[in-house]
């Protein structure tokens, strides 16, 4: 863990939580808030989350592209997944802090490559442009398009993988059914893709949202994995449905 990872602190519970538009209003006028209000308040709840979450302040101390790198950084204390001369594939990586804990953990640049200290390899792949970071390969392209997919795959140049992690979420549309699928979506893809390219003792970490589709594709790991674990990092908001899977060990022909 980071040595500015907050101490034993716990992210501050979300501030001023929007208020409800039900409760009536002073002066007999309408009890229900204009969509311009409400949507003003809950924006201003968010910022105000959002500057005083020990998290957040602790990755700009840091130098951290954003506060979810103490999500991999917390699971990674109690999984150990990431140590010098593995090959780490990064999906969904932009900004690029996950990327930046896995290059800290590898000791990707901290002195010359050989003389006993293993080499890594690091590739990151997002839908988005990510700035550079010293010794990571990037990938930009959209995952779920078979040409991104075979770069990617190309760049491997034929190593197989330790560790795939997946943070990829789709741009909610906010339709319940169409978000769940492509999702879904997303996953699929990522577990095809560990599938394919992991070692037999290799891992995959993924993001998933508890809801349509999550139990079936718990199981779907556990098909596929020997360890199948759930892990909720304290950074990763309670109130928020995300949670991590990390399957472990592929199973040899387990079907689908
Ligand atoms: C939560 S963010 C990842 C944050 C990142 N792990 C970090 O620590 O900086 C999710 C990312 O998934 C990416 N993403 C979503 N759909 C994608 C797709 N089809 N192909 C590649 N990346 C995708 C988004 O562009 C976004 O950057």
């Amino acid at each position: 863990m980071s040595a500015d990872k907050p101490a034993g602190k716990k992210p501050a519970k979300s501030t001023n939580p929007p208020r409800l538009a039900s409760k009536g209003g002073a002066g007999g006028r309408p009890a229900v808030a204009t969509g311009a209000k409400s949507k003003h308040r809950s924006n201003r709840a968010w910022i105000d989350r959002h500057v005083n979450d020990p998290y957040v302040q602790a990755a700009a101390r840091h130098g951290y592209r954003s506060r979810a790198a103490y999500k991999l950084a917390e699971i990674d204390q109690k999984d150990r997944l990431l140590r010098p001369g593995i090959t780490v594939v990064d999906l969904g990586a932009a900004p690029g802090s996950w990327t930046q804990v896995v290059v800290e953990r590898l000791r990707i640049g901290a002195g010359p490559a050989g003389g006993g200290r293993p080499s890594s390899r690091v590739l990151a792949l997002d839908i988005l442009p990510m700035d550079p970071i010293p010794g990571v390969e990037i990938i930009q392209g959209d995952f779920r398009e078979e040409a991104v997919a075979a770069r990617l795959a190309a760049a491997l140049q034929g190593a197989q993988v330790d560790l795939v992690l997946s943070d990829m979420a789709p741009n909610l549309s906010g339709i319940g059914a169409a978000d769940a699928a492509r999702s879904g979506h997303l996953w699929e893809l990522a577990l095809e893709f560990s599938l394919a390219h992991c070692k037999p003792d290799g891992a995959l970490l993924i993001k998933v949202f508890q809801g349509s589709g999550y139990s079936q594709f718990v199981e779907r790991l556990k098909r596929r994995f020997v360890r199948v674990a759930v892990r909720k990092p304290p950074s990763s908001r309670q109130e928020s449905a995300e949670t991590y899977l990390l399957a472990q060990g592929r199973k040899a022909d387990a079907g689908n």
